[in-house]
């Protein structure tokens, strides 16, 4: 599991590159996963959401765009990372531990989470706390990394994540080691059927994965479970 510390701190250190090299590894892939995870919220219309482990913003500024009548609320524990956000023009933000969250109970209608969950240190924990502040009938969006299925992607793919990836992000960064662990990170996470099972053992219902780019990415829903206890 990810050692918050580290995390905090590799966060710290490329806060102000980090958009800049989303962008540029991704090869601009992660605008379309979140365009799609918009589009997908944008049929929920609802009054309120929380985009945990919000980073510089780029999901919750995207659903702020598109739903104007969504109050919508960044959290992060990195506050270098949130004061990119601020200054990318998401007003309304919160540095907090995603595992703890000084929220009340049941007040958000959507919860979502891109690149966030895989970072935390314990993923059941952390999707039970979405549920505790999520209210009655709420959806959890998980936007994430996956790893290709099909055999011929997966080499050339793990090649790409071990070695191109750290390289290239250590000339946009400066920070090569801070992108050692995301390979890593993407590896032990679990993917897909594993992942809607942990979903729907912490507090969800119904969870479904959502495959992107030959599955390289992955959407992820589930509904609050109103049948298990809070
Ligand atoms: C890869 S970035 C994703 C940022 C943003 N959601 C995006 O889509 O670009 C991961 C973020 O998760 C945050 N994070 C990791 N663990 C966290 C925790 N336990 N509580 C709050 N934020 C956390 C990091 O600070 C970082 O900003």
């Amino acid at each position: 599991m990810p050692d918050p510390q580290y995390v905090h701190a590799a966060f710290s250190a490329i806060a102000s590159r980090y958009v800049t090299a989303n962008h540029i590894l991704s090869l601009g892939a992660d605008v379309v996963w979140r365009e799609r995870v918009v589009q997908i919220i944008a049929e929920w219309k609802p009054a309120s959401l929380l985009d945990i482990a919000t980073g510089t913003g780029d999901l919750a500024l995207a659903i702020k765009r598109a739903l104007p009548e969504t109050q919508v609320l960044g959290t992060d524990f990195c506050r270098p990372m949130l004061d990119v956000a601020l200054s990318r023009g998401l007003s309304n933000v919160l540095e907090a531990d995603a595992l703890n969250l000084p929220l009340e109970d049941a007040s958000f209608e959507v919860a979502t989470v891109a690149f966030g969950l895989r970072n935390m240190a314990d993923y059941g924990a952390a999707l039970r706390e979405f549920r505790r502040i999520l209210k009655p009938g709420g959806h959890l969006l998980v936007l994430d990394f996956n790893l290709p299925e099909n055999p011929l992607l997966a080499k050339p793919y793990s090649l790409y994540l071990h070695h191109v990836l750290p390289t290239i992000a250590g000339w946009v960064t400066g920070e090569s080691a801070a992108y050692d662990y995301l390979g890593e990170s993407i590896e032990s996470f679990p993917k897909g059927a594993a992942l809607c099972e942990l979903m729907n053992q912490s507090g969800f219902k119904d969870a479904t994965c959502l495959p992107q780019s030959v599955g390289i990415a992955a959407i992820y829903i589930a509904e609050v479970n109103e049948a298990l206890p809070r």
